[in-house]
């Protein structure tokens, strides 16, 4: 696991800028956009979709696991998020979590701190092992 993605992160970003700029999020007025590399180097994206019944909303990270599983699943390897202005942005609880199913405690996570793997942003963190 190197650091630094193939593309690069900077390209990377700008992919999830580009899934950003079609998020639907008229109820929060917070556009997310968010990317990452799949260990057959891959690429997938996603963008939060809000819902008139507010705590159905959809958080860009569930699109891009389900993009991830719908074109052939892998590991996630690498990960960026960015807000409306496209800056980073670090990823909420719930999909920390999300992303520790499909990219394990080494996936790198592009945050406003500088470049972190998972493990340092969900200590102890419960996976598919405890399952047994
Ligand atoms: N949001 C994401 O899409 N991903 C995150 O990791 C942080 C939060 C979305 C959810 C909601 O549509 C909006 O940002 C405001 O919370």
């Amino acid at each position: 696991m190197t650091t630094e993605p193939a593309i690069g992160w900077e390209a990377l970003r700008e992919a999830a800028r580009d899934a950003m700029s079609r998020a639907y999020a008229p109820y929060s007025g917070f556009p997310v956009g968010v990317a990452a590399v799949v260990d057959d180097g891959r690429l997938v994206t996603g963008c939060n979709v809000e819902n008139a019944s507010y705590g159905l909303g959809l958080c860009a990270e569930c699109g891009l696991v389900s993009q991830l599983q719908n074109t052939g699943g892998g590991r996630l390897t690498h990960f960026t998020c960015v807000d409306g202005k496209g800056a980073l942005l670090v990823p909420c609880g719930r999909c920390r979590q999300l992303l520790y199913e499909f990219g394990g405690p080494d996936l790198q996570v592009d945050t406003p701190e500088g470049v972190l793997p998972l493990a340092a942003m969900l200590p102890q963190a419960f996976g598919p092992d405890h399952l047994g």
